[in-house]
């Protein structure tokens, strides 16, 4: 595994554990950690040993307390747009990412933070997790993707709601709107998501990375999800995990997946 200035990796099992590491500033994420999630998911896609990843902030208190504010000063249009194009492309990285990728929430997702975990498969929260997307305080708008992620997530009232009035929520709350997929208590949050990971990675990977797919194909302009889908459930048919899958079925054993 490459080592990062701002990144921890822990691979076990399978599973990489990424962990942004800049606790002291409330794992804001600057331009180095931008760089270096782009990196890491690179990883993810083509070491054939990551099965899935979680991503997580360093510290009790934070997830990601947004994109780092410190860097914004002096910007023009130019490189305001930029910077935001660079976050879309590492965050649709993640997002279209073929192995599953989940967000352990720890603390604070404010900001570009709200904006990586909806741009995970799936999310769990700690108790202590706080969502918001508090950027009209700035005066700005999201800029990694987060007002088409929330409406897509929870709908365009509610978005609208937490867009305009950049209000925190409880996560609690962000589970009632289908923000996060689950909440527990924080000693668990690490070993609760490692074990919905696992349960995903013990699936055929190739039927997973084609779901992924499928289901956003549901949010790409000029794509028919309906089209996407029996074009990707023929090429499963077509893997020797089907094959491997339906006959452990019929054999009432376990299947042995190997991905192809
Ligand atoms: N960018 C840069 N630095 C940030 C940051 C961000 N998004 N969020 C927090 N920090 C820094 C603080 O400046 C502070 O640094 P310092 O110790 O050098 O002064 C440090 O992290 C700790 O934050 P602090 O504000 O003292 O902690 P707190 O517990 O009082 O408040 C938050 C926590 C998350 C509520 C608060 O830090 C906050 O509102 N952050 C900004 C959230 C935001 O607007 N995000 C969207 C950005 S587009």
């Amino acid at each position: 595994m490459t080592a990062y200035a701002t990144l921890l990796t822990e691979l076990s099992d399978g599973i990489l554990l990424i962990t942004i590491n800049r606790e002291e500033k409330m794992n804001a994420l600057n331009k180095t950690v931008i760089a270096e999630l782009d990196n890491v998911i690179d990883e993810v896609y083509n070491n054939p040993e990551i099965k899935g990843a979680i991503i997580t902030g360093k510290g009790a208190k934070s997830f990601v307390a947004g994109a780092d504010i410190s860097e914004f000063k002096g910007m023009d249009k130019a490189a305001g747009m930029a910077l935001a194009k660079r976050g879309h492309s590492v965050f649709n990285k993640i997002e279209m990412s073929p192995k599953p990728v989940i967000a352990a929430v720890n603390g604070f997702a404010l900001g570009g933070g709200c904006e990586l975990a909806m741009a995970c498969h799936l999310r769990i929260a700690s108790e202590n997790a706080k969502f918001g997307q508090p950027e009209v305080n700035l005066g700005i708008i999201p800029g990694y993707g987060g007002t088409q992620r929330l409406t897509q997530l929870i709908g365009k009232g509610k978005a609208l709601e937490l867009l305009m009035t950049g209000d925190m929520i409880d996560a609690n709350c962000a589970e009632r709107l289908g923000l996060v997929n689950d909440v527990v208590q924080t000693v668990e949050l690490l070993d609760v998501s490692r074990a919905i990971l696992k349960k995903i990675v013990s699936k055929a990977p190739y039927a997973i990375a084609q779901v992924i797919q499928s289901v956003y194909a549901h949010f790409k302009s000029g794509i028919d999800g309906f089209d996407t889908e029996i074009e990707l459930f023929g090429k499963c048919v077509e893997t020797k995990d089907f094959e491997e899958g339906t006959t452990a079925f019929l054999e009432k054993r376990k299947p042995n997946f190997k991905g192809a």
